[in-house]
C-alpha cells in the first residue's frame, strides 16, 4: 500500500535544491542536525531555514548558546539582508541569547558542563512552551557536549534534550562542529543529519553537502556542491567531482 505522504508533513527547508535530496524536506516536529567544520555555512544554512519559515507564517525561534543573538543578527543582516530584528518587531521570530545574565545560564569553566546542559534543557523547554514556535534553530552545541567526558553522559543528555523538543512539536535544527567526534552522538539521537564540508580539488576549495541519514526517508545518495551567494545557500545538482 502507497504510503500517504499527507501523513508525514514536511517542512520546507527554504534552501534551493536541498528538499530534492531528503524527498521533500524535513518531516514535522523532527530534530535535524547539520554538522561540518568552521566555516563550512552551518549558521547560514539554519538562518535561512528560519527566515524562509517566517515568510510562510512559521514562526521561529533562535538558541544561541555560542555566539551573542546581537552578533548573529548582524552577520545575517551584512551577509545576505536577512532582517532578523525586524521579525522580531514583528512577532514571527524569537531569539533566546544564553549570554543573556537574566536567563542565569552562565557557561564558565567553573560550571560543570552537565549542570549546564542539564539548564540548558530546561531553558529550551520553557521557551519552546512559552513562544510555541513552527521553527527552531539552535547553533553549536559542540563545545558544551565536548566538556562532557563519559560517553553514556552525552547520550544522555543528547536524548533528553532530543526529547524535549520533539515532544514540543517543533521542526528544529541543531548544527554541531566536528571537534573530538563528539557530532556523532547529536547525530545518532536526531531524526536526520547533513554534512556540510570543503572538497579540495587541485588548487580549489569547492563547498559540499551530503545527506547522511533521514530516518523514514528515502535520501539521494550523492554529495553536492554547496553554493553560498548574496542571497544565501543552494545546493548545485553537480558534483564537486563532475
Ligand atoms: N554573501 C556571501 N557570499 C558568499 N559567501 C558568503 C557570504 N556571506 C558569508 N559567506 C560565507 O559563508 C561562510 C559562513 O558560514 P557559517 O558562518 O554558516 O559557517 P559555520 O559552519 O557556522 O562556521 P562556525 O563553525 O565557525 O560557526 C563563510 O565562509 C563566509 O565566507
Ligand atoms: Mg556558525
Amino acid at each position: 500500500m502507497a504510503v500517504q505522504s499527507s501523513k508525514f508533513p514536511r517542512s520546507m527547508s527554504g534552501i534551493p535544491g536541498f528538499d530534492e535530496l531528503v524527498g521533500g524536506g524535513f518531516h514535522k516536529g523532527t530534530v535535524n542536525t547539520i554538522t561540518g567544520s568552521s566555516g563550512t555555512g552551518k549558521t547560514v544554512f539554519a538562518s535561512q531555514f528560519i527566515n524562509y519559515g517566517a515568510q510562510i507564517g512559521e514562526n521561529g525561534m533562535i538558541i544561541t548558546p555560542s555566539e551573542s543573538a546581537e552578533y548573529l543578527k548582524r552577520e545575517m543582516m551584512s551577509s545576505f539582508g536577512w532582517d532578523f530584528s525586524k521579525l522580531e518587531e514583528e512577532g514571527k521570530l524569537t531569539i533566546v541569547d544564553v549570554t543573556d545574565p537574566d536567563l542565569r545560564l552562565q557557561k564558565s569553566i567553573e560550571i560543570d558542563p552537565v549542570d549546564f546542559l542539564i539548564n540548558f534543557r530546561k531553558l529550551v523547554e520553557r521557551k519552546l512552551k512559552e513562544v510555541k514556535p513552527a521553527r527552531l534553530f539552535i547553533d553549536d552545541l559542540t563545545a558544551f557536549f565536548m566538556a562532557v567526558e563519559a560517553p553514556f553522559k552525552i547520550r544522555s543528555l543528547t536524548d533528553d534534550l532530543f526529547g524535549t523538543i520533539r515532544a514540543s512539536g517543533v521542526t528544529s535544527v541543531v548544527t554541531i562542529g566536528t571537534a573530538f567526534s563528539t557530532n556523532q552522538f547529536l547525530e545518532y539521537g536526531a531524526d536526520s543529519a547533513t554534512m556540510l564540508s570543503r572538497e579540495r580539488i587541485k588548487n580549489n576549495l569547492i563547498r559540499s553537502i551530503y545527506i547522511m541519514k533521514m530516518r523514514g526517508s528515502k535520501i539521494a545518495n550523492s554529495i553536492r556542491v554547496l553554493d553560498i551567494s548574496d542571497d544565501g545557500i543552494s545546493v548545485s545538482s553537480l558534483s564537486p567531482y563532475s
